[in-house]
């Protein structure tokens, strides 16, 4: 990427940052950059992560949508980028054991898959660490981390040279397939994010399998490492998506986080004894975003989530937000909070 370009992309960061304004209409008239996967190319996507920006880039398995999984605002973009309608937990990807033991806690299982298959095409789901300061958007406030170390040069390189945990789901519109080149990213994404560093196909072409190292080792999800090599490695066989003893896949099912308290949507006018979750220019204890930027709500959603459980407010009442952009996500989100429980 050359100066000029290096230029247009923190330009639009830093404008988005300082308006409050969600990026989406800057980026809109600047195409996505290709960039060359040499070594400028690889300290010119660390400086964009570390400005908050989007990069995609190639895994092993299939091109991922990065950004710092520390950052709230910067995971926002993904589900932004990617029109999502929820909040999926994403994929943490880090380049060695020291940064994967400092987010999540290994157990023998854990260790003994990790030390088999990583780096490579398996993510584990692992107990998350209380201090491993990862935005509760990437784990859509749950208390487990889908957590890769990816087998690929490139990859590898680039979160060296970031130096942080990156979240990265597939780099493809949200419902579409996964992109196994560049070419695919930018035919899906084009104008939606910073820049694609190009690093040519991939050479597994699926997804990881994933695998809950909570309990019982579970499969998630079948992907790029087949499910006998699991089992070979732990000697066991591994509980399977239709067993009934199987853990609820977030996303789908209730094991999503969601507050103590009880929910309610819509509301311009809290009933006495409610705390009203504000969206835009209301008095609020709490408020998504008083400016009205869905970007900024979404980064804030699940923070401000916890905080209601920690003021312990037993009624809590949602501004309305409207339902475009990543305001469905955040609506989908609610909705599922102020759904009756079982
Ligand atoms: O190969 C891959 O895994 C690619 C590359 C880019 O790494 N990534 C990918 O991410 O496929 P994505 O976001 O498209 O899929 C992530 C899956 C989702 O099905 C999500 O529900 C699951 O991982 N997941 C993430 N965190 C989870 C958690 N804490 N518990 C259970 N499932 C989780
Ligand atoms: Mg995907």
């Amino acid at each position: 990427m050359d100066a000029a370009h290096k230029g247009r992309v923190v330009h639009s960061l830093c404008h988005a940052r300082i308006t409050g304004q969600p990026k989406r209409g800057v980026m809109k008239s600047v195409k996505t950059q290709r960039i060359v996967a040499d070594a400028r190319g690889v300290a010119a996507v660390a400086e964009i992560w570390q400005a908050g920006g989007l990069v995609a880039f190639p895994t092993e398995t299939v091109y991922g949508l990065g950004a710092d999984a520390r950052s709230d605002v910067a995971v926002a973009s993904i589900y932004e980028a990617k029109g999502r309608p929820s909040f999926n937990p994403l994929i943490v990807h880090v380049a060695d054991m020291a940064a994967a033991e400092a987010l999540c806690v290994f157990d023998d299982t854990a260790m003994r898959l990790a030390s088999a298959f990583w780096p490579g095409a398996l993510t584990l789901v692992l107990p998350l660490r209380s201090d491993a300061g990862v935005s509760k958007l990437v784990t859509a406030g749950l208390d487990t981390l889908a957590l890769r170390m990816p087998d690929h040069g490139l990859a590898r390189k680039l979160l060296t040279a970031f130096g942080g945990p990156i979240a990265a789901p597939s780099a493809n519109p949200s419902g579409r397939i996964s992109p196994t080149t560049a070419d695919h990213v930018i035919a899906g994404l084009d104008g939606q994010i910073d820049v694609v560093i190009d690093g040519g196909a991939c050479d597994v072409g699926v997804e990881s399998t994933i695998v809950r190292c909570v309990g019982t080792p579970a499969l998630l999800r079948a992907g790029g490492v087949p499910t006998e090599a699991l089992e070979a490695c732990l000697g066991a066989s591994l509980v399977m998506p239709d067993d009934p003893a199987m853990p609820q896949a977030p996303g789908q099912l209730a094991s999503h986080y969601a507050p103590v308290g009880a929910v309610r949507l819509n509301v311009t006018e809290p009933a006495a004894g409610e705390v009203l979750l504000g969206f835009g220019p209301v008095e609020a204890p709490l408020n998504l975003s008083p400016a009205g930027d869905l970007l900024e709500a979404a980064a804030n959603l699940f923070a401000c989530l916890h905080q209601l459980d920690a003021m312990g407010a037993a009624r809590i009442a949602v501004s309305p937000i409207p339902e475009t952009g990543l305001g469905r996500a955040i609506n989908d989100r609610l909705r599922r909070a102020a759904a009756p429980r079982g």
